[in-house]
């Protein structure tokens, strides 16, 4: 296996293909369960991805109710700082300037860092927060030096050139969920979009979680008998040939971290390409069972 392969975007900012995703580690949705065999097997999982080379780590202050950063910080703390590269998010009800400032500070004490070279809008802002207020705050973090690069996630394009147009650093992606199943970001520009503002299309859920060798089985089966890789690896393969995207990705297993890894040496034909975007059985073109890119306050 060779090294991750990285992208290059707007504002000098670098991005691996590939990285480790928390949401499930350390809890669920904004409640944290603490519990030593689950913790340590997280910690040790992390140890095993940066042995393997991996360095983007993505989190959110709602996972785990902030136990995924604390884990996070905690396997991470004696490496080198300078070599990681950690994302993590603001949720939609903490992105007043004062929330936002509380929220930030509050992800870097649970990581134990000084800075996040990543810091996300996990949605649009809620209704009655200016985004004008949240993108000047965003700038103001990077002032700071508590933020090295600010983006953005489950944006639509429009709401993407909103933000935009309020702040002064550029936005340098947008996470939405995106594989070759869930086809929204597709649909709605955002593939065009990223690719247009030099911005990253970081894709989030792109294995579905591991569903995707099931349910397109008859379309990618002769597919890994080709190229003799599995479904999974074709998965990601498929998302990252394209310009701009890169995938976060979420598994506690030492085994299928290395079948993930083992994603980007090689590369799927064009026409193999455009095959599975037109033939994968099965594609959903509407919404997420939360529709997060219609969550907040101005219209999408
Ligand atoms: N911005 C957002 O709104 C948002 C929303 C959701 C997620 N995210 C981010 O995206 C990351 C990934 O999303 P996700 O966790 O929902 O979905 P995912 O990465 O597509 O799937 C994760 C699931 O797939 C399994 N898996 C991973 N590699 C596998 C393999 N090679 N073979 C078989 N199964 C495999 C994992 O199980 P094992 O642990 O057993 O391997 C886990 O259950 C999250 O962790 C989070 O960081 C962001």
């Amino acid at each position: 296996m060779h090294g991750i392969p990285t992208k290059q975007f707007v504002d000098d900012f670098t991005l691996p293909v590939y990285g480790f995703g928390m949401w499930g580690h350390g809890g669920g949705w904004e409640i944290p369960n603490y519990d030593d065999e689950a913790d340590a097997g997280t910690v040790t999982a992390i140890h095993h991805a940066l042995s393997l080379g991996v360095t983007h780590f993505d989190t959110a202050d709602k996972y785990g109710g902030g136990h995924a950063e604390e884990l996070l910080g905690q396997a991470v703390k004696h490496y080198d700082r300078s070599k990681l590269l950690i994302t993590t998010k603001v949720w939609n009800t903490e992105q007043s300037p004062h929330r936002m400032r509380l929220s930030l500070e509050a992800s870097l004490q649970r990581l134990g860092m000084s800075y996040v070279d990543l810091y996300l809008l996990h949605t649009y802002p809620e209704p009655g927060v200016a985004i004008e207020d949240v993108m000047h705050t965003l700038d103001t973090f990077v002032a700071e030096g508590l933020v090295r690069h600010i983006g953005v996630s489950n944006f639509t394009p429009k709401r993407f050139d909103r933000a935009q147009a309020c702040a002064q650093h550029r936005i340098v992606c947008n996470q939405v969920h995106y594989n070759m199943q869930w086809r929204q970001a597709e649909d709605l520009g955002i593939v065009r979009q990223c690719q247009d503002q030099g911005a990253a299309l970081v894709a989030w859920r792109p294995l579905q979680r591991g569903m995707l060798g099931a349910e397109g089985g008859r379309i990618l089966q002769p597919l890994e008998v080709k190229y003799r890789k599995t479904a999974n690896q074709i998965a990601l393969n498929w998302l990252v040939s394209q310009p701009n995207v890169t995938v976060v990705a979420k598994t506690s297993s030492p085994e299928h971290l290395e079948e993930n890894l083992a994603s980007f040496d090689w590369s799927l034909d064009s026409d193999d390409i455009a095959f599975i975007r037109k033939q994968y059985p099965d594609q959903q073109h509407g919404p997420d069972t939360v529709d997060l890119f219609h969550a907040g306050s101005d219209p999408a």
